[in-house]
This record gives C-alpha cells, sequence and structure tokens, in this order.
C-alpha cells in the first residue's frame, strides 16, 4: 500500500507540465489508433469464436490469424505463412526457441551458445538450461556490442544445438552482422540451429529472414506500437521444435490455448502501419537520433555514448551514460519535466543492478548505473526533440548538483 500512495504522490507532483515527450518505446508505450480501431471489432462482433470450432465466429477468428500470419511472414520474407507462430510474449517466443529448440534436437548435442548482451528472456532460460545440465557458452562483445566472431567460432562446436544472438541489441542498438555470424556457425557446424531474437528490428530495419539465413526469430508487437501480451516466433520450415507448454491445441502447433485473436489483428495492423514507408522513416529517426546523441554529448560534459554509430546502430536508439547521475533518478526528474525514458530495459530494471549489456561492453559499474536509454518512434517531431534537449541539461544539472560525487 506504502508503495502504492508513492506511486500517487509521484503522479501528482508532476503538475502542469509544457510538453509531453514518451521515449520509452523499449519497455511498452500508446497502442496506435488505428491498430485499437482494427483490434475492436474482435473483441466485439466478429471472430470472437474459437478458431478451432466450425461455426461462423470460429470461422472469423481463424481466418484473421491466416491473414495476420501471411501478412506478418511476407514482412520478413518468410517462405510461408506456416513458418510464423504467434505467441503471448516475446518472452515465450525466446523461451520456446531455446527450451524447445533444444528438446526437439537434443541428440544433436548438449550446448547452446548465446552472446553476453542478450536481453533476459534469453539469459534466464540459458541459465535454466544449465541447471539442468546443458552446457551454456556467452559469447563475448566487443565495446560496441559486436559479437567477437573468433570467439563465437571458437564456442560453437560439434555438440553445439543452438546459437541465439539478437539481430538488433535492445539496450544500446548495436545491429549485429547476422547474416555473417549465421555462416560463421554453419560453416562450423551445419545442423547447429541459429536463432535471432528480432525485437527490436521487426517494423525499424528492413530484414529477410531467408537472405539471413536464420532458423528462427522472435518478432514483437507492442514495439511498434502494436498491442501487448503477443509477439511471434518464425521457424523456418523443416525445422523440429517441441512444446514446451501442454493443452488444448489451437489452430497453432507450437503453444496450446485460445489465441488471442484481438491482439494477433492489432499485430498484424501495427506491423503495416510500421512497414508502410519503412526506409523513409529510418531516415527521419536517424536525423534525429543522431542531433540528440550530437548534442547531448557536445552541451552536457561528462557523458559517454553507449553503442556504435552511424548505420550500424538501430535508427531509434539513444543509450546515454550520465556519469555522476543515477539512472534511476534522472528518469524521475526527467518525468516531472513531461520527458519519460528508462534507465535501461525493462528486462533489467527491476533487478536494481548495473546492466549486463553495458558491463559486457566494458562499462565501469558508476557509468552502467548513470545511463539512460532513449527509443524514439516515427511520431517524434523536431519540436519533441528539442524539448528533450532544453530540458535535459536542466534535470542533469540537478542531479549534480546535489551529488555527492
Ligand atoms: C529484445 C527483447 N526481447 C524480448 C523481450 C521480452 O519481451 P516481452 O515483454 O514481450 O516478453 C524484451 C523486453 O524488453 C526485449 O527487449
Amino acid at each position: 500500500m506504502n508503495v502504492l500512495m508513492n506511486v500517487r504522490e509521484l503522479i501528482k507532483a508532476h503538475g502542469d507540465i509544457e510538453r509531453e515527450v514518451y521515449l520509452d518505446f523499449e519497455n511498452s508505450g500508446p497502442v496506435l489508433p488505428e491498430v485499437i480501431e482494427a483490434m475492436l471489432p474482435y473483441l466485439r462482433e466478429r471472430g470472437y469464436g474459437n478458431p478451432t470450432i466450425t461455426h461462423k465466429p470460429g470461422w472469423e477468428a481463424y481466418e484473421a490469424i491466416m491473414e495476420a500470419s501471411e501478412e506478418i511472414a511476407g514482412y520478413i520474407k518468410a517462405s510461408s505463412f506456416e513458418e510464423l507462430h504467434f505467441t503471448h510474449s516475446d518472452t515465450e517466443a525466446n523461451n520456446i526457441a531455446l527450451l524447445g529448440g533444444f528438446s526437439a534436437n537434443r541428440k544433436l548435442g548438449r550446448r547452446v551458445v548465446i552472446s553476453k548482451i542478450e536481453p533476459l528472456s534469453i539469459l534466464f532460460p540459458a541459465q535454466m538450461m544449465r541447471k539442468n545440465g546443458v552446457e551454456v557458452v556467452e559469447v563475448p562483445v566487443n565495446n560496441e556490442g559486436f559479437v567477437l566472431e573468433n570467439e563465437l567460432l571458437k564456442a560453437v562446436d560439434d555438440e553445439t544445438v543452438i546459437v541465439s544472438i539478437g539481430l538488433v541489441n535492445h539496450e544500446i542498438g548495436t545491429i549485429q552482422p547476422i547474416k555473417e555470424l549465421v555462416e560463421v556457425v554453419k560453416e562450423r557446424n551445419p545442423c547447429t540451429l541459429f536463432h535471432t531474437d528480432a525485437s527490436d528490428a521487426y517494423g525499424r530495419i528492413p530484414f529477410d529472414v531467408r537472405e539471413l539465413g536464420v532458423d528462427m526469430a522472435t518478432l514483437c508487437s507492442y514495439k511498434i506500437q502494436g498491442p501487448r501480451d503477443i509477439g511471434a516466433l518464425y521457424v523456418r520450415e523443416g525445422v523440429k521444435i517441441d512444446r514446451i507448454l501442454e493443452g488444448p491445441l489451437g489452430t497453432e502447433s507450437l503453444w496450446p490455448g485460445l489465441e488471442n485473436v484481438p491482439g494477433i489483428v492489432g499485430f498484424q495492423m501495427a506491423s503495416r502501419l510500421a512497414f508502410e514507408n519503412l526506409h523513409e522513416k529510418a531516415r527521419r529517426l536517424k536525423g534525429f537520433r543522431d542531433m540528440l546523441i550530437t548534442e547531448i554529448l557536445e552541451k552536457i560534459p561528462e557523458t559517454i555514448l553507449n553503442g556504435p554509430r552511424g548505420d550500424r546502430r538501430a535508427p531509434d536508439n539513444v543509450n546515454i551514460s550520465f556519469l555522476r547521475c543515477e539512472g534511476e533518478a534522472l528518469t524521475i526528474e526527467l518525468s516531472l519535466r513531461g520527458v519519460y525514458v528508462s534507465s535501461g530495459s525493462a528486462c533489467t530494471r527491476r533487478l536494481l543492478q548495473p546492466s549486463h549489456v553495458l558491463l559486457a561492453i566494458g562499462r565501469k559499474y558508476e557509468e552502467a548505473h548513470g545511463s539512460v536509454l532513449m527509443k524514439l518512434s516515427s511520431k517524434h517531431g523536431f519540436e519533441d526533440i528539442q524539448y528533450v534537449l532544453k530540458v535535459l541539461p536542466q534535470a542533469v544539472g540537478r542531479l549534480r548538483s546535489i551529488s555527492p560525487f
């Protein structure tokens, strides 16, 4: 109850705010109005049936799922809609890829390889597998978050069942050269499956699962302003994967239970909007991203950019460490000024530990603690960026003025 009272006080403390700029699309965000419009009929008058049952509302639900699978499969250039499986979240998709992929292919060996900067929805199932006797190897990255290819080559052996490396890092925006990494892995062991968590890439940068050569890929809805509680896993035709939950089977073969049809329809609409003029939107986002990075590093002393620059960085990602500031305190200072950021991904925030991603790229504890993550959306305008640049020095200045360091 005390926590709730504190939260209410904090919300009240906001008072009059000149402008509100939401920059936390990493961790959630408002669902786009067009997405809500697309979902509403499926909550009320259409497709409310169970898609496995033979009546009109059931068939409508089935039709909606199939149409969404086809459209989303098309955006990632999958060979067929049958390669796309809806899940209840990205966490679930990552768990199915790792646990289900390993279980179905365990005769191939006993090793799983991931990078040191994977999200917790990969790290935690991998740790669970380690407890159960699977050999889990974490491959290091360089100071921009790129996986060290020679280390990856050393990690993959004849017994490696799965490698999982994210396409875009969720915290520092590093775009991994996945095609090259797949080649390294498959040359060493052609039987090894390659999974990529593409949650932070889907709808932000174009990619083609066949060209990348991946066997599995996780896709996210809420990061492109679709609904939450829905995600998808691409599984290349022919790849064997076990279910990790058992129960009544819906239209999906990978997880049991009733499909979230409104969520699926919303995910489809959010994807359609994200892929419309994708190149133009990415170009615009990069302009805003670079404006923020350049001005913050120039105007605020003792700041460090986390992650790479230019085309090797996701167009929407800004991650900066503010020395002599505590990240969580800075998110509160900024919130009181109407700018909503996070001090890392939802994955790490609640652990109150410095981000494992920032530590892996060589940041010291205090640098990792003072990091702020901003994720832009194509809806942001020049005035939003200018407002952030106006209030950020005020917030940092205030925290530093009371800092004991
Ligand atoms: C890259 C990545 N994958 C997966 C997840 C988990 O997503 P969800 O909350 O939809 O399960 C996150 C969470 O922030 C993430 O950043």
